[in-house]
């Protein structure tokens, strides 16, 4: 087993998984000494190209932003989103997701669904295709995005789909605005880490979109947390230029060349 998901395994009832989100290399590097785990979400979607949903974002897409954030990426684990329709079937899976592992050299494949999805994870697993799966709400599919675990069916049967996924082999598992009391049965249930957003603290580990926790993302969503104002401080230095620019204070004599 890759000894990143040894660690990360390890992690489940010791220590919290640091999971962020990432799109290009020099945001990726600053998260790689501070995390477990980085994803290139599909949410690239949303974040960079303002796509009303990630049904949008293309297999070529994803395989680019990922080559640039691995660049950055030195010790974390590095897992990509097989985007939409790219994992309808068993034989698509596989291809799909052996040429995002060949082309982005990342560790892992995060794919959406539970109990519908089994078969393409087993096929992964099976060819050695480290998987993550992803339950709650479904950006890809959902029409509705309100919190999972409202009604008893529910929850049950998101309760028996983050088993059938453990069963099938993948190694951790995204809850995405699953109800508090859900999130720690789940939790509990399975062996594997559950890593959560919008899921409470009782998950075994945490992922955010980074462009969320920087405040770049202007993000309104309950479950955000603005860490850091960053607008803030690329405007600062945005001023500055504008302001120097103008008064021919920059460039000075020793950013420029001469004979
Ligand atoms: O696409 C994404 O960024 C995700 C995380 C929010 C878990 O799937």
């Amino acid at each position: 087993m890759n000894k990143k998901i040894k660690k990360i395994l390890n992690k489940k009832n010791k220590s919290k998984i640091i999971c962020l989100t990432a799109y290009s290399k020099n945001v990726a590097s600053i998260l790689d000494k501070h995390c477990d785990l980085v994803l290139v979400g599909d949410s690239l979607g949303s974040v960079l190209y303002n796509f009303n949903s990630t049904k949008q974002v293309t297999l070529e897409t994803m395989i680019n932003h990922s080559k640039s954030v691995r660049l950055g990426i030195k010790k974390s684990l590095m897992v990509v989103d097989m985007p939409y329709n790219t994992y309808r079937n068993p034989s698509e899976a596989l291809k799909n997701s052996k040429l995002v592992m060949k082309e982005t050299k990342c560790d892992a494949v995060k794919l959406e669904g539970g109990k519908k999805i089994i078969p393409m994870v087993e096929r992964l697993v099976k060819n050695k295709i480290p998987v993550m799966g992803h339950v709650g709400i479904l950006p890809q599919t959902d029409k509705k995005f309100t919190f999972k675990g409202k009604k008893l069916r529910e929850s049950k049967r998101l309760l028996n789909d983050t088993k059938l996924l453990e069963n099938a082999g993948v190694f951790s598992i995204v809850l995405e605005c699953v109800e508090t009391n859900l999130s720690k049965k789940i939790s509990n249930h399975i062996n594997i880490p559950t890593i959560g957003i919008g899921s409470s603290v009782n998950c075994d580990g945490q992922v955010l979109v980074i462009d969320d926790l920087t405040g770049l993302s202007q993000s309104k969503l309950k479950f955000v947390k603005k860490f850091v104002d960053i607008t803030k401080l690329i405007e600062i230095g945005v001023k500055k230029y504008k302001s120097e620019v103008l008064n021919k204070q920059f460039p000075k004599a020793k950013h420029s060349f001469s004979k």
